[in-house]
């Protein structure tokens, strides 16, 4: 694993930030300011900030190099407050090489997924056609499946990503993908190359921060520096007992390589791992999830990163005459 490096920094990772230490001072104020309260006010202002007109599709990947950190819970949570809030379509999309979980997490409507989408999209124009496809879930985000097998699920490339996402624009003003935790395979380089926003995801673990740091570093290698300034990091799983002063230099970190971090408390019902229902999560992961749609929002405004920093997807839109990315 390579050492993650602090904007600004002597060169050391999370890992030395934490054994460097930081004034206690600061601990209370930071935490203070990143969970979110319940004040009414504030919000319904969150509410009308995540209401944010979109002219475009805009897309919003969600990523980490590591498995099992909440890649899959934060895209189901998030997308689900989006969609409620935003009451138009909303859509999940796993892009999961290795055999995606998120159709897993959400009740069915039907068995297709991105894979039956590709071999369908000639003849695939409306929603209703679309919809055929999709799983609608509880508090109104529509999910996208992939397949449960990974010997299927590893075919999706980057080209049928993008043929999917082309399709699936004109339909959908917002789409999360979730993704896997290779940023070598195919698929991820059209995952990348076409998120107009990033959420990266962490465990607030110093191990789990330095490989969400890794992440960034490599992604932004891979010419989607401009892209990581503008992500979203979400620490998630953080309970009561966890000591800020373990947090603290993780979030320090996020807030100096990224636009913005959010907290996510420890939920008891995103622990068990079954079907994903917005209504069961205790009010303060419910109030974390909206202020970081919130967050995430606050880039709905700001005209989508043109031109794309992959060469690739200026190639493939040459190629397929689509007008912008
Ligand atoms: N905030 C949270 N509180 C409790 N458990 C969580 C939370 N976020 C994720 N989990 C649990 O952690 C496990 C891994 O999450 P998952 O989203 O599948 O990770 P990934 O997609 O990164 O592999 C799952 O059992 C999930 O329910
Ligand atoms: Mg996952």
């Amino acid at each position: 694993m390579s050492e993650p490096r602090v904007p600004g920094g002597a060169g050391i990772g999370v890992a030395g930030i934490a054994a460097a230490g930081t004034g206690p001072a600061r601990l209370g104020e930071r935490l203070l300011r990143l969970l979110p309260g319940t004040d009414p006010a504030e919000e319904e202002r969150k509410k009308e900030l995540i209401r944010t007109h979109l002219g475009d599709c805009r897309r919003i990947a969600v990523i980490s190099l590591k498995g099992g950190v909440g890649k899959t819970t934060t895209t189901l949570a998030l997308g689900a407050v989006l969609a409620s809030v935003r009451r138009d379509r909303v859509l999940a999309v796993d892009a999961n090489p290795d055999a995606g979980t998120l159709g897993r997490r959400v009740r069915r409507d039907n068995t297709a997924t991105i894979r039956h989408l590709l071999s369908e999209l000639p003849r695939v124009s409306s929603y209703m056609d679309v919809r055929r496809f999709t799983s609608l879930a509880r508090g109104g985000l529509e999910v996208l499946a992939n397949d449960p097998n990974p010997a299927v699920s590893t075919a999706l490339d980057e080209t049928g990503y993008r043929r999917v996402l082309e399709a699936l624009r004109r339909q959908y003003p917002l789409v999360l993908t979730d993704s896997g935790t290779g940023l070598t395979h195919s698929a991820m380089q059209g995952v990348l190359g076409l998120a107009d926003q990033l959420i990266v995801v962490a465990t607030p673990s110093v191990d789990g921060a330095d490989s969400a740091a890794d992440t960034l570093e490599h992604v932004a290698a891979r010419g989607h520096a401009a892209l990581v300034e503008r992500s979203v990091a979400v620490v998630t799983g953080v309970r009561s007992t966890t000591r800020p002063v373990r947090l603290d230099p993780i979030i320090a970190y996020f807030e100096a390589r990224c636009r913005a971090v959010r907290l996510v408390p420890h939920d008891e019902h995103l622990a068990a791992g079954g079907e994903f229902d917005p209504r069961r999560l205790a009010r303060r992961t419910r109030a974390a999830f909206l202020d970081l749609a919130a967050a995430v929002a606050e880039d709905f405004s700001v005209p989508a990163p043109l031109p794309r920093t992959n060469p690739m997807a200026h190639a493939w839109d040459v190629a397929t005459g689509a007008t912008s990315g």
